[in-house]
């Protein structure tokens, strides 16, 4: 980027920006020429059998899920969950099958017990290369019946445990330039849903807190492009979170199987997708959602008649 030095003479100043427009057009045209690429050509998926792969809440449902199918394909497999039984039985699932795995207890909001986390997985298992930033709560009910302790342990557990994860594993990813963070948010962090007040808040936050995390990358003066960030926002899953969805289109918003969730998960990683929506075809739908006026979302919305009931 061009900064205008005071003692400079106009005309220099003038060609320097004409200078830095058609600069700008040529890495357009190169940065969309690869999305395009990236997008019609099948990408080949990446080689995980070497990988750490750190998954938080890995006790139970898409985080079980996705640490079953990094075992089966080598990684060494990291499972964080606060929950010790669910941990140990995804521990069982994937030894059973002869992959390699480690269990961890730690509540991903006390940050002490991250960091701590951070230097015993290091020490005993190796540098984690893939964080999967997946454990997760939601309650389901108007704002106005949620208490002060369940928001403030709802933003704990969505939202500071994400910032806690990053903050103790990406110094050690970006003194290698190499790494990749993988963050769970939802359909709710790309619309407003009733009975989802708090949680909509929290998981808008975790698509912020991505999209922040990959402007500071990119901004850092250090080659930081080894260091990839993906973020994923599935619609239903049924792994007992949502405990009343209401589907009035099953073709076009069903709920999603764990295992085909952790399927496309899977997939976006070894891809290194930056963002995907589960079922996919939402990602372009909720774009066009977006750009509707608010009326006419709220009478879209009406119409498609899903969401979630009070639990
Ligand atoms: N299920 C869905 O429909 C759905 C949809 C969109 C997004 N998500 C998100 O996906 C993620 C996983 O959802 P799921 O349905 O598999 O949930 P789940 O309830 O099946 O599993 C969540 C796991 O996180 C663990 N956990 C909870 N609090 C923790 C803490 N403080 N520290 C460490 N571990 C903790 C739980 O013990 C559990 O094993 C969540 O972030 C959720 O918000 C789920």
């Amino acid at each position: 980027m061009t900064y205008f030095r005071a003692d400079e003479p106009q005309i220099i100043q003038v060609i320097r920006i004409i200078l830095e427009v058609i600069w700008t057009i040529v890495l357009l045209h190169y940065e969309l020429t690869k999305a395009f690429v990236k997008w019609t050509v099948p990408q080949e998926p990446k080689d995980v059998s070497e990988d750490v792969i750190l998954i938080t809440g890995a006790g139970h449902g898409m985080g079980r899920e996705v640490a079953l199918r990094f075992g089966r394909l080598g990684a060494r497999v990291v499972c964080v969950d606060i929950n010790d039984k669910g941990n140990e039985e995804t521990l069982n699932m994937i030894t059973e099958e002869k992959g390699r795995a480690y269990t961890y207890q730690c509540d991903v909001t006390n940050r002490d017990a991250v960091f701590a986390l951070a230097e015993k997985v290091t020490s005993e298992v190796g540098e984690v290369t893939i964080l999967v930033n997946n454990a997760g709560i939601m309650p389901c009910k108007p704002i106005l019946k949620h208490s002060e302790k369940e928001i403030r342990t709802l933003v704990d557990i969505n939202v500071n445990g994400n910032l806690w994860m990053i903050q103790a594993f990406l110094p050690a990813m970006l003194e290698r330039n190499c790494g990749h963070i993988v963050a769970m948010s939802s359909m709710a962090g790309k619309m407003g849903l009733r009975n989802l007040v708090p949680y909509c808040g929290t998981k808008y936050a975790v698509r912020g807190i991505m999209e922040s995390l990959a402007m500071e990358l990119h901004e850092d003066p250090r080659d930081t492009n080894g260091i990839k960030l993906t973020t994923i926002c599935p619609y239903i899953v049924n792994t007992g979170l949502c405990t009343n969805p209401r589907i009035r289109f099953p073709s076009l918003m069903k709920v999603v199987d764990p295992g085909e969730a952790a399927d496309q998960i899977v997939d976006a990683i070894r891809k290194e997708y930056h963002e995907i929506t589960i079922p996919s075809d939402l990602y372009y739908t909720n774009k066009i959602y977006n750009l509707l006026p608010v009326g006419a979302a709220k009478l879209m919305t009406d119409f498609i008649g899903t969401g979630l009931d009070p639990q």
